[in-house]
């Protein structure tokens, strides 16, 4: 029997994977994976994958990648974890004293959990916290765009809006108030950019103009909704939205998870909107895609309104065992020394070229209903029928055919439904990208004929 399908068999009989119909693997198989190097991921049987999506995002330099390696190995020797209450340590101080410095005024203290939608949960809590301490109790709700994903822990779902993970446990949420993405996708030809956001902006201004007494936050993935398809919005409307909370005195909670450290084109997406956000939280680039650790940056402002004498209900009580990790925020050391040794947000530039390059030719495919790019992250609408850009509906299963062809010809999507995207380490070349695209567009073609 091929080693590959040893390991399968094994894995099946003992382990539920994430965001997997398990029963899909009678048809599609597991694919094991030995070891990682740069882009690629090597199976038991000898074939390799191209890791054309990051490993859900998270990888920005490859696997296995020398410095963030040894820079991992020199922690163990040191420290591997310690609590963090009453104590701490030295990568976790230099990683913070790092991520205030690069994230722009305002932005001034850390607080530590392990994963993204943890992190979602601090920021929720410590910003309806921040306004009951400050004698603003009412203020306890949060709006939220149609289609945006922050997670899957309780209080992360109820700030999303994608259905497809969420309707299950409806009776679990808790209630927002929902205002339309201003998702350029729905713009019309003839219509500027400017002119649809700030018409999509109408919505945001009324709610809180009626609503901000009892509002503590807008919370928003900056640029691109990641989960909601890779739908991209523009950072006008982000200026437009500081202006107005400053107004109202309502928070802004920026979801920099998926999209923070270049994946926009910038270090961070909020830089292009020249504005700052009251928090934002960060994960998987975070530490290059090797460890599982989140932040939750915010002002000075809200850290002095927990900054009193003990009381129990004024204090932050919130924390989660691994946080601030000394191995995860040492590949977090590593991981931002190569994006200020190797000029990288600079040198992508040329790789956001090439990517525009390669993957605008399928704006003519009879089946692709539009072409969208925000810096490193390029998205392909596979449709039904391009003129009334109908999609395939959920049972076609559309995108596990093209990722199962692409896997086949070694490379790793994973399409979200009829939305084909790259997000790929940075580590990348001009030919790869070439190459991933030619394979993704024979994808496109099976996917389609075959749905
Ligand atoms: C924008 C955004 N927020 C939050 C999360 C949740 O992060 P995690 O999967 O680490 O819980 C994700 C994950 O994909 C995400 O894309």
């Amino acid at each position: 029997m091929a080693e590959n399908q040893k390991w399968m068999q094994r894995d099946l009989s003992v382990v539920w994977h994430p965001c997997t119909q398990m029963k899909d693997h009678e048809t599609y198989p597991l694919i094991p994976i030995k070891r990682g190097e740069g882009l690629w991921l090597y199976d038991f049987d000898g074939n390799k994958y191209l890791d054309g999506i990051s490993s859900w995002w998270v990888n920005v330099f490859g696997h296995a990648n020398p410095r963030i390696n040894q820079a991992v190995k020199d922690q163990l020797d040191q420290l591997e974890h310690v609590i963090m209450a009453g104590f701490t340590h030295e990568p976790m101080i230099e990683l913070s004293e790092e991520l205030v410095r690069i994230t722009g005024e305002g932005l001034d203290y850390c607080f530590y959990a392990d994963n993204g939608s943890s992190c979602i949960e601090s920021a929720l809590k410590m910003s309806m916290h921040y306004w009951r301490n400050i004698g603003e109790p009412t203020k306890n709700k949060f709006v939220t765009f149609t289609n945006s994903y922050h997670g899957e822990t309780v209080g992360a779902m109820s700030v999303g809006d994608t259905s497809l993970y969420t309707q299950s446990y409806k009776s679990m949420l808790f209630d927002t108030f929902k205002v339309t993405a201003p998702d350029l996708y729905y713009k019309v030809e003839d219509e500027t950019v400017e002119a649809y956001t700030l018409k999509m902006f109408v919505e945001m201004e009324e709610l809180i103009h009626k609503h901000h007494n009892e509002i503590a936050a807008v919370i928003i993935e900056p640029l691109v909704q990641c989960a909601g398809g890779m739908r991209m919005h523009s950072p006008l409307y982000l200026t437009k939205l500081r202006e107005l909370c400053d107004q109202y005195n309502v928070h802004i909670i920026l979801d920099e998870i998926a999209v923070g450290f270049g994946r926009t084109g910038t270090m961070f997406a909020h830089e292009q909107a020249n504005m700052v956000p009251d928090f934002l939280c960060l994960s998987k680039a975070l530490t290059g895609g090797y460890l599982p650790m989140s932040v939750c940056m915010t002002s000075k402002k809200v850290y002095d309104a927990f900054y009193r004498d003990y009381h129990p209900e004024s204090v932050f009580l919130h924390s989660h065992s691994y946080t601030g990790n000394a191995l995860a925020c040492s590949a977090a050391l590593a991981t931002l020394s190569i994006f200020r040794d190797d000029n990288v947000i600079e040198h992508n530039q040329k790789l956001i070229q090439a990517f525009a390059k390669y993957t605008n030719p399928l704006k003519d495919h009879p089946n692709v209903a539009e072409v969208r790019q925000q810096g490193m992250i390029t998205a392909i609408e596979v449709v039904k029928d391009k003129a009334t850009r109908e999609s395939f509906p959920w049972e076609s299963r559309i995108g596990l055919k093209m990722f199962n062809y692409a896997t086949q010809k070694g490379l790793l999507i994973r399409p979200l439904g009829g939305i084909v995207y790259f997000n790929t380490p940075y580590i990348v070349t001009e030919k790869d990208i070439e190459w991933m695209v030619n394979i993704a567009t024979d994808a496109i073609d099976y996917g389609h004929s075959s749905s």
